[in-house]
This record gives structure tokens, C-alpha cells and sequence, in this order.
């Protein structure tokens, strides 16, 4: 019996095969994948397509026994997985995590870990009852420069955290992707303040260390949807309706990634300005963590450049930093630096490296401590625990809540008693 650890995979997503089968099993176009072989096996997949799955197989010349959406309990009782992978649409995960802590799995889900705060409170319960333990696939603490910065602040470069301010700008390119697939509903997503938000609520609470704990926002939908300024028109036939679109020169393209011809394939594009397009693509929040400092947070989802500027104020000083990826005429990810402003002093900046591989070279390291950790130990706290995924999730949906509600809104309200 082979002693390399068995991994069943829910949902056989483009993200699914970047980061889970395609280091374990292969990527199709990508023949530095598979890395991981030697460490771990892909036993099952789990996923609603099953022709996907075949052509998966096919692709990478690998045997991958498929199981439908509805035979989880048959997956693992004929495959027998140490570990369950959950890559399927967001309001799923749920499903597939409570399911494997009922076995006594270890589970490592993507991000959000679920779509609501009491989905997430109840993973949290089944964690803590053991014996499988919940790990979310946080990537962006593995980006180099979030490592940098969370470097900086557990040394005391800046003393005692104070305020973060947070503009993510994510470029009209990639923006109106998520209003032309599942991500567009509240029910599939959360909304964009859980689905895309808990990268950068679950960053900022790592960064500084602390746990958030009151949220106010305001948001809107100002780009997509029903009444959006760039619809050419409802009067146009659907052809010509998506031929005048602005936005469909953006549309995903599977030659340039090979992952992308594994998403869902629906019958016709989906067209960005859908009545069923419930959530927001504006938001403004301001947060309060349990120490004190605050998080001022701004993310719009049609924006001419891609990219953040981040500040991490302190007793003892400022780290800012810009980053900018995708498209001209903006520098490419890696170019600028991190400043380190010491109250009392000169600054230096502190230079970034590995970020042109994916995700900002979160992935690779995500995956190298995933399928094979150089030890135990975790400094910096990387690994993002079930209470991790859950603060993440609950920030996001306190902020749709805050705007639907217009007041703050406390996380223990969401959450109950598995935060204190
Ligand atoms: N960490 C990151 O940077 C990152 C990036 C992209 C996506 N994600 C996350 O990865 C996950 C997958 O997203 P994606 O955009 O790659 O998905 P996708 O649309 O590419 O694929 C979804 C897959 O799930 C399958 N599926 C649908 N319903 C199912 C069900 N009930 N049970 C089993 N399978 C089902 C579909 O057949 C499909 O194979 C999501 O949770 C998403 O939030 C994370």
C-alpha cells in the first residue's frame, strides 16, 4: 500500500485544477504540472459534469474515477481519501466540509469557506468536535509581498497597529467575469463582498494580527446588471446586444489558459447585465478589530487598472505599498517596493520578489505547503483555520448587511458564540 496521502476532489473548477489535480494528477497544456505526484494521489473527483471529468481525464492521460454531485458518502467509502478537497461553486462547500468532518476527513476548502456566517459557524462546530480538521485555502498569505508585510509588523516596524487603509481595484477585464457565471447571485456567492471581499478581509486581519469585530458599509451596483450605463441595449436582439457590448472584448479566453475550457460551459454567454444579477460591484466599508485599529476598504469591480494600494499604520510608523497587474499602462506586478516610513527616521523600501507566477506566486508556495510542507511549523501563520474562513466570510456578509440595513453591524450577531 502506498503511504503518499489520498485526496478526493470536489469540483473539478478551473481553480480546482490549478491548485489541487493539476499538482497531483496534471494540468492539461501545462507539463511542469504534476509536481506533487510522489506526494499525494488523486483517488476520486467529485463533480456535477461528468463530461468534464472525462475530458479532464482524457487530457492529462490519468485515471480519475468520477462521482456524481449526490455520492459523496459512495465516493469515500469505495476511494477512501485521507483528505477531501472542496473547489466546487461557493454555497456548496458546505455541503462537501460538513460531510467529510462527519467521516473524521481532514478537509482543505477554497476560499470563502462557505457563503453565509452561520454555514461557517457550523463548520467551526464541526471542526472543533474533531477529529478532521479544516484548512481554507487563503492564498494571498502566501503572495511574497503579503509575506514582507506580515514580516514588518509581527517584527514591530511599525509598533502597535492603529489603521489599514485598503483600495482594491479590480479592472473592468476581470470585474465583469464575475457577472457572467455563478458568481453573480447571492445564494451561489454570498456576494462579491464574501466571494472576493474575504481575500482581502481575511489578508488584513493576518496582517495585523487581530480579529474583526464591527462593520459598516455602503455599496451599490453601479456597472452591471439590469439599468447598468453600459448596456448597448435591451432593445437589440441577444447577437447584437452582446456584439455591441464594451465589455465583451474581455471575454475568458481557454487557449491563453487551458484551465478555463474546464469552467462551465453554459448554452449562451451570460450576459453582464442579467436581471437575475443580484449583488453589488461597489462597496466602501470601514471595520473595527478587537485591539483597536480599523480597516478603511474600498473595491469597485469595473476599474481601468487592476490592482490595490494598501497602508498599514502603526504608534511607530507606515508601510504602504501599490501593486498593479494585468493590463498597460501600468507597471507590471513586482515593480514597486514596499515603503517602510518609521515615525522617527528615514524610510527604506523593502523590494518584492516571485511575483510573476500566479496569483501574485501566492499559489506555488500555497501548493508546496499544501502537498508537501517543508516541516510543521507555521510562523507566520499561513494555514487559515475553520475560525479564519469563518471571520472572513462574516466580514463579507456583515458588509452586504450594512448596506442593505444602512447600520453597523456586530460579527457575534452573525457568527453567535463561536468567535468569542
Ligand atoms: N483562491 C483563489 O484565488 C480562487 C480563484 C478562483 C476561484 N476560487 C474558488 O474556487 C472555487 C471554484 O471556482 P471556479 O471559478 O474555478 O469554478 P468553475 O466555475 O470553474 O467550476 C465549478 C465546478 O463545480 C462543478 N459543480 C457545480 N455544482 C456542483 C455541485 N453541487 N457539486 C459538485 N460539483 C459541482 C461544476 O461542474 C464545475 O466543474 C470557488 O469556491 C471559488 O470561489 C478561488
Amino acid at each position: 500500500m502506498s503511504d503518499r496521502t489520498r485526496y478526493a476532489l470536489c469540483g473539478l473548477s478551473a481553480r480546482g485544477i490549478a491548485v489541487f489535480a493539476g499538482p497531483l494528477a496534471g494540468r492539461p497544456g501545462d507539463d511542469t504540472s504534476g509536481g506533487y505526484t510522489a506526494d499525494g494521489e488523486l483517488v476520486a473527483v467529485l463533480d456535477a459534469d461528468p463530461d468534464r471529468v472525462r475530458r479532464y481525464a482524457d487530457a492529462v492521460g490519468a485515471d480519475v474515477p468520477w462521482y456524481a454531485a449526490d455520492s459523496f458518502g459512495r465516493m469515500v467509502d469505495e476511494t477512501r481519501p485521507d483528505v477531501v478537497l472542496v473547489a466546487t461553486p461557493d454555497h456548496t462547500h458546505v455541503e462537501y466540509a460538513l460531510a467529510a468532518l462527519a467521516r473524521g476527513l481532514d478537509v482543505v476548502v477554497e476560499k470563502p469557506m462557505v457563503t453565509t456566517a452561520a454555514d461557517a459557524a457550523r463548520v467551526v462546530e464541526a471542526a472543533r468536535r474533531g477529529p478532521g480538521t479544516v484548512r481554507v485555502t487563503h492564498n494571498l498569505r502566501y503572495a511574497p509581498r503579503h509575506v514582507a508585510l506580515r514580516r514588518l509588523v509581527a517584527d514591530g516596524a511599525i509598533g502597535r497597529v492603529t489603521s489599514v487603509e485598503l483600495v482594491w481595484n479590480v479592472g473592468a477585464a476581470h470585474g465583469n467575469s464575475y457577472f457572467r457565471r455563478w458568481n453573480r447571485t447571492r445564494a451561489a456567492s454570498g456576494g462579491l463582498s464574501v466571494h472576493k471581499g474575504c481575500h482581502h478581509f481575511d489578508l488584513v486581519s493576518w496582517l495585523v494580527d487581530d480579529v474583526p469585530e464591527q462593520v459598516f458599509a455602503y455599496g451599490a451596483r453601479n456597472f452591471y446588471g439590469a439599468g447598468s450605463p453600459h448596456d448597448p441595449g435591451a432593445g437589440l436582439d441577444a447577437a447584437a446586444r452582446a456584439e455591441a457590448d464594451p465589455y465583451r472584448c474581455y471575454a475568458p479566453d481557454g487557449a491563453s489558459d487551458p484551465s478555463l475550457a474546464y469552467r462551465v460551459q453554459y448554452p449562451e454567454p451570460l450576459s453582464a447585465y442579467d436581471p437575475e444579477i443580484d449583488v453589488e460591484d461597489t462597496y466602501s466599508a470601514v471595520v473595527r478589530y478587537r485591539g483597536g485599529a480599523s480597516l478603511a476598504y474600498s473595491i469597485q469591480f469595473s476599474a481601468p487598472w487592476e490592482g490595490y494600494r494598501l497602508g498599514v499604520n502603526g504608534t511607530h510608523g507606515r508601510i504602504e505599498t501599490d501593486l498593479y497587474y494585468g493590463a498597460a499602462p501600468l507597471p507590471p506586478a513586482g515593480n514597486t517596493p514596499i515603503t517602510y516610513y518609521p515615525l522617527f527616521g528615514p524610510a527604506r523600501t523593502v523590494p518584492v520578489d516571485g511575483e510573476d507566477a500566479a496569483h501574485l506566486g501566492a499559489d506555488g508556495p500555497l501548493v508546496a505547503d499544501l502537498f508537501r510542507p517543508a516541516d510543521d511549523a507555521d510562523p507566520l501563520r499561513q494555514r487559515a483555520s475553520s475560525l479564519d474562513g469563518a471571520y472572513a466570510v462574516a466580514v463579507g456578509e456583515a458588509v452586504w448587511r450594512s448596506v442593505a440595513d444602512n447600520r453597523p453591524v456586530d460579527l457575534a450577531e452573525l457568527l453567535g458564540t463561536v468567535g468569542q
